[in-house]
């Protein structure tokens, strides 16, 4: 069952801790309810940075909780088999995670007062992140060399789809009050990720001081992250991941694609990126 496929829906996903009668209930009966956080975002995109950050938002900035409860406890993927039986016994206010596509989201989204925070980042930056990922994450296939990874990433050959499909559906709730969008190159910068973090308390509607922001920037940093064993995936079995073949928290850093892609497989990029998101009328700092 390691690193293999199924599809669902047009959209790929691992055999292993996956099905497509979990991932129906997850759509059509899974109860969103109004004090539901939500952090979504494509893989690779910046999810378990936002997971931290929420975190410590929850507490104040106080580092108690993020370095004593495992992250994917602290917020369950709610479409990963595990993720949702612990979705399923949180106690609210929930704090959530997903990476579906929108069309797979709970549909009772709709009816709800939820929150969402949709994390973007740049897609280059997505798919050098997941070419390393895939090597070492037994969920997901080996990837081959980068230029034939490059062409799934395009076609939406990997799992959870298409990042072009991710970006638009989502995107598509962009003005609905319950919604609010980052990027990941927003928090690069110390000072961006201060400003980004004050944003994201205006939008939960919670007030923290100068120096809990200040303490939410400190521990979400990524050399904090790499240093706490419950942010860091190190607790993860070594059925999941290859531990001595990398770890999760990789660089850290925006524009390394620049370090992988040939001008070549840059421009074939370019030509799909501006065929895909043309007309949408969505501007990214990565453009
Ligand atoms: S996953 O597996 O899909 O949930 O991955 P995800 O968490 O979305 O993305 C992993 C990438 O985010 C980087 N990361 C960070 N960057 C900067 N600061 C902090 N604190 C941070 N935490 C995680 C992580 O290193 C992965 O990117 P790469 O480029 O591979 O380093």
């Amino acid at each position: 069952m390691a690193r293999q496929y199924f599809t669902h829906k047009g959209v790929l996903f691992p055999c292993l801790d996956y099905s497509p009668e979990k991932l129906s209930y997850v759509e059509n009966q899974f109860q969103v309810q109004d004090d539901d956080v939500f952090n979504i975002a494509y893989p690779k995109s910046g999810t378990s940075w936002m997971l931290e950050i929420l975190s410590l938002i929850r507490s104040d900035g106080d580092p108690g909780w993020v370095r004593s409860v495992v992250n994917w406890d602290r917020a369950p993927w709610v479409e990963y088999g595990p993720g949702l039986d612990a979705a399923l016994k949180y106690p609210p206010p929930r704090l959530l995670c997903s990476h579906l596509p929108v069309q797979l989201f709970p549909k009772s989204l709709q009816r709800s007062k939820a929150k969402i925070i949709y994390t973007l980042r740049c897609p280059k930056d997505v798919l050098v992140s997941l070419y390393h990922f895939s090597k070492i994450l037994r969920l997901f296939k080996e990837p081959g060399s980068l230029d034939s990874f490059l062409e799934d990433f395009l076609s939406g050959n990997v799992v959870y789809g298409s990042w072009f499909d991710h970006v638009s559906g989502w995107m598509g709730l962009k003005g609905n009050e319950n919604f609010f969008s980052i990027t990941y190159e927003d928090g690069c910068l110390p000072q961006d990720l201060q400003g980004s973090v004050r944003r994201i308390c205006h939008f939960l509607g919670k007030e923290l001081s100068e120096e809990q922001v200040a303490a939410v920037v400190e521990n979400a940093s990524f050399q904090s992250m790499k240093g706490n064993k419950m942010s860091n995936f190190s607790q993860l079995p070594d059925e999941s991941m290859e531990h001595q073949k990398g770890e999760f928290l990789r660089k850290g850093i925006c524009g390394d694609w620049r370090n992988h892609l040939l001008e070549a497989q840059n421009q074939r990029f370019d030509t799909v990126f501006r065929e895909r998101m043309q007309g949408l009328g969505l501007t990214f700092p990565w453009d």
